[in-house]
């Protein structure tokens, strides 16, 4: 069966990036000039995911106005002949149908990925976190879809990581199998020392319908909340007939990560050098500004 649906989960508290985030999801800030909610479901649709459920939070309203019509400026900007606007502000409108379910109180990852069971139904699916944006040139998620298609049960995606990052993320215990790795346990946001590998789990999933069922069933986890990492050891534990199995993704493309403030800004700089527009400005006023540093020294 073709992977189809996605989630996209939007309703985290987004802590580390207050006060930018009280009123508007972090999902919602710029990267360069555009939303990084934008990339994710460029990335999902240019994959063949067209139907996408967000699962919001508080702050949901600037997420459905930033994929909806906005009359007024489109006729202000159709007015004076910006058409090169115009198309800017077309272009987020008819991306993928998006639907929207509120996930009540953020109780985790986990569990804003089972608030898509009744919009998701018994077939394999794909989750894409806001946090990490893939460059389009390196379309991970479409060799994802297709190790799953080829195997079933799930598929994770996986980057590795210096030692001293590896604590910020889920780890993955892999075994080599050709093109991929077999996912045999994962540990959310280990000490450096229990570390089973450097491999560190990133934003994207495809996803056996059986992670309901067992999210359903599990008690929070770490920090008081039920963890998707926690549902993929078991899945990765359970027998292919019952929609076991995770396969892994060895992920060295491009990756941009907005999760908090410095690589947040590290992402920025580095999507904004490389375009055509701002890069070669940019990257004058870099040098010269660092150069000005060093005589302040
Ligand atoms: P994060 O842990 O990165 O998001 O969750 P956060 O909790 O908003 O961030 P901080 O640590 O407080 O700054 C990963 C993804 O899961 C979503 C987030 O929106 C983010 O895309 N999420 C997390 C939910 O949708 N619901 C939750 O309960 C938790």
């Amino acid at each position: 069966m073709r992977v189809t649906k996605a989630v996209v989960p939007v309703a985290g508290l987004g802590t580390r990036f207050l006060p930018a985030t009280k009123a508007i999801a972090k999902e919602m800030l710029p990267v360069v000039d555009k939303p990084a909610i934008q990339y994710v479901v460029e990335e999902a649709t240019a994959a063949g995911l067209d139907d996408l459920l967000f699962v919001t939070g508080r702050n949901k309203s600037a997420l459905e106005d930033h994929f909806d019509r906005t009359v007024e400026l489109e006729e202000s900007l159709r007015s004076k002949g910006d058409t090169e606007r115009l198309a800017l502000v077309e272009a987020s409108v008819d991306l993928a149908r998006i639907h929207y379910i509120r996930q009540g109180a953020p109780l985790g990852l986990g569990h804003a990925v089972l608030m898509g069971r009744d919009h998701v139904g018994d077939e394999p699916f794909a989750v894409l976190l806001g946090d990490d944006l893939i460059d389009p040139r390196d379309p991970v998620l479409a060799q994802m879809l297709d190790l799953q298609q080829r195997h079933g049960g799930s598929v994770i995606c996986l980057m590795e990581v210096p030692a001293d990052q590896i604590s910020l993320y889920g780890c993955a215990a892999v075994q080599p199998q050709g093109d991929h790795v077999i996912v045999t346990d994962l540990i959310e946001k280990p000490d450096l020392a229990l570390a089973p590998s450097n491999l560190a789990v990133i934003g994207r999933y495809v996803l056996d319908p059986a992670v309901f069922n067992v999210l359903e069933n599990m008690p929070p986890g770490r920090g008081g909340e039920i963890q998707l990492t926690d549902a993929l050891v078991q899945l990765a534990a359970m027998s292919a007939v019952d929609g076991g199995g995770v396969r892994g993704v060895v992920f060295n493309g491009r990756r941009y990560d907005t999760g908090d403030r410095l690589s947040y800004l590290q992402a920025v700089i580095q999507l904004a050098l490389e375009r055509d527009d701002l890069g070669p400005p940019l990257h004058a006023w870099l040098v010269d500004h660092l150069e000005e540093m060093k005589g302040d020294r």
